[in-house]
C-alpha cells in the first residue's frame, strides 16, 4: 500500500475540475438495478467506492462495463443472482442499497449487513423498517439480511432521523411499489435529489426531493437512462480548505453553490474570501483563518464528512472554535494525530474545543477513515516540514486523482510505496 509524502508551506494555486459526487454515483449505481435497459452514467469518479459498487452489480449479474472520461454502462435487464456477497458489502456500507432494488424487481433480496468507514454506529433499522413497510417480509440472521415479498406496497415511513441512505434506499424501492408511497423526515441532501432526477429520467414519478416529505407514486417498470453526474462537494469543500490553510488562490470548476453553501458560509466566516461565477467557486486567503464554531447537521446545516477536513484548518486559527459532531460520534479520530502535528484540542464526546497553533508541524500520521485522511492532508499541507500519512487507501476510496490534482496546485506532494508495511509483510 502506498503512503503520502507531503512537504507543507507551499502556497496552492491555480484550477481543478471537480470529480462527480462519490455518494451520488452510489446511490445512482444502485438505483440503476431498479431499470430494464441500458443506463450510462457521465462524470462518474474514478474511486474505490465506485470500483466496489461496479464488483457489487456484476456479481448480482448485471452488465457493467467503465469507459475512458467517467462514463460507465450498467444494464439490469437481467439480474441473475439476488444475494450480495458480504465480501462487497463489508467494504462499502453504500452497497448495502442493492437490497431493495433487487427485492423490488425480483421478489426476494439477500444482502449482508454493511461494513464502510469506523465513524460510529451505523446501524440499518431504518431501511429495514422502511422495506418491511413497504410489506416485504424480513429476517436478519448470520450477519444477513434476507426480504422476501409477493409485491412493495406504497406506505409512509417516518424516519427518526433524516437519513440520506434510508431516504436513498426506501425511495428508490417504493419506485416499484404499487401505489403511493410517503416518506417523513426524509433527508434533504443533493445526493437525494441527484438519485431523484435519475430515477425520474428513468420513468420514476417523484415529488418533494429536496424538502422533507418526499411522495413516490409506484410505477409498473422502469428503463436505463442516461445522466450526468453532478459535482462532489465534499471534494470540493476539501480542496477549498487547502486553499485556505496554505494561503493560497484556488479555483474549483463545475461547483453547484446551493449544494456547498453552509460550508462556503462558514469558510467565509474565518476570513476567507469565497467567489462564485458560471459554476466556479474561486477559494482566496492571504492571513491568518479566525476561529469560528461548527456543529454538524442534516443538510441544509454544516456536512459531517467536512468536519474533519474544516478542524484541520481551525487547529491554525486565531482563537477558539468549538467543534460539536452531531451526525457520526467516532468522527474525531483524526485529532491525536493533529494533536501529534503540534495542535492544541480538548476532545470530549461529541465535542472537540480547538485552540489555534501559529503552525503545524510535519509527522508520520495514519488516515484512520476517508475524511480524517482529508483532514490530514490539509494539515500537512499547512504544516511545517514533511509529512508521511499511511492508510491512504481510505483517501482513494473517495478521492479521484488526489495527489495529481494537488500538484497541480504547485503542493509538494507524493504517493510512494510504503516499506515500513512491506518490511512487516515479509520478515
Ligand atoms: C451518507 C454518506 C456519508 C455521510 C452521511 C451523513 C453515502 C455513501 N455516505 O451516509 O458520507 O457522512 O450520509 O451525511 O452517501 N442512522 C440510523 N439508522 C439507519 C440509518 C442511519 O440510526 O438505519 C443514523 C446514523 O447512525 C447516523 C445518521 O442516521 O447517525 C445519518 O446517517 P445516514 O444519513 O444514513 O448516513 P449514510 O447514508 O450511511
Amino acid at each position: 500500500m502506498d503512503k503520502l509524502v507531503l512537504t507543507g508551506g507551499a502556497r496552492l494555486e491555480g484550477t481543478i475540475v471537480s470529480s462527480g459526487s462519490k455518494n451520488g454515483t452510489l446511490a445512482i449505481m444502485a438505483g440503476a438495478l431498479l431499470g430494464k435497459g441500458e443506463t450510462v452514467l457521465h462524470n462518474v469518479p474514478a474511486i474505490g467506492d465506485v470500483r466496489t459498487m461496479m464488483d457489487m452489480l456484476r456479481a448480482l449479474g448485471v452488465k457493467c462495463e467503465e469507459y475512458p472520461k467517467g462514463i460507465v454502462r450498467i444494464d439490469a435487464t437481467e439480474i441473475d443472482v439476488t444475494e450480495a456477497p458480504y465480501e462487497l458489502v463489508k467494504r462499502m456500507r453504500a452497497s448495502f442499497c442493492v437490497l431493495g432494488p433487487v427485492l423490488a424487481r425480483k421478489g426476494y433480496a439477500k444482502v449482508a449487513m454493511p461494513g464502510g468507514c469506523d465513524i460510529g454506529a451505523r446501524p440499518i433499522d431504518f431501511h429495514v423498517k422502511g422495506i418491511q413497510a413497504l410489506g416485504a417480509y424480513v429476517n436478519i440472521d448470520h450477519g444477513f439480511v434476507e426480504a422476501e415479498c409477493e409485491r412493495l406496497c406504497g406506505t409512509e415511513v417516518y424516519l427518526n432521523f433524516p437519513s440520506a441512505g434510508a431516504t436513498q434506499h426506501i425511495m428508490s424501492t417504493a419506485c416499484l411499489a404499487d401505489g403511493m408511497t410517503v416518506i417523513h423526515n426524509a433527508a434533504t441532501e443533493p445526493e437525494v435529489t441527484q438519485l431523484t432526477d435519475f430515477l425520474t429520467a428513468m420513468g420514476a414519478r417523484i415529488e418533494g426531493a429536496g424538502t422533507n416529505t418526499v411522495r413516490i407514486e409506484g410505477v409498473k417498470e422502469l428503463r436505463g437512462a442516461n445522466y450526468e453526474v453532478p459535482a462532489d462537494r465534499m471534494e470540493a469543500g476539501t480542496f477549498a480548505v487547502a486553499a485556505v490553510i496554505t494561503r493560497g488562490d484556488v479555483r474549483i470548476e463545475e461547483v453547484q453553490y446551493d449544494d456547498i453553501e453552509p460550508f462556503t458560509l462558514k469558510l467565509r466566516e474565518v476570513g476567507a474570501i469565497v467567489d462564485f461565477a458560471d459554476n466556479c467557486m474561486r477559494v482566496r486567503c492571504n492571513a491568518r483563518p479566525m476561529a469560528t464554531d461548527i456543529m454538524t447537521m442534516p443538510h441544509p446545516g454544516f456536512p459531517t464528512d467536512l468536519q474533519q477536513p474544516f478542524a484541520a484548518l481551525l487547529a491554525t486559527a486565531q482563537g477558539t472554535s468549538v467543534v460539536t459532531e452531531n451526525v457520526y460520534e467516532r468522527r474525531f479520530r483524526y485529532v491525536n494525530e493533529l494533536i501529534r502535528m503540534g495542535a492544541d484540542i480538548k476532545q470530549d464526546g461529541r465535542t472537540a474545543v480547538i485552540n489555534g497553533v501559529v503552525k503545524l508541524t510535519g509527522v508520520q500520521a495514519v488516515a484512520s477513515d476517508l475524511r480524517a485522511g482529508a483532514a490530514l492532508v490539509c494539515a500537512a499541507l499547512g504544516a511545517e516540514g514533511k509529512s508521511e500519512i499511511s492508510g491512504i487507501e481510505h483517501l482513494q476510496r473517495g478521492y479521484e486523482n488526489m495527489v495529481e490534482k494537488l500538484k497541480a496546485l504547485g503542493a509538494q506532494v507524493s504517493a510512494v510505496p510504503d516499506e515500513q508495511e512491506k518490511e512487516t509483510v515479509f520478515v
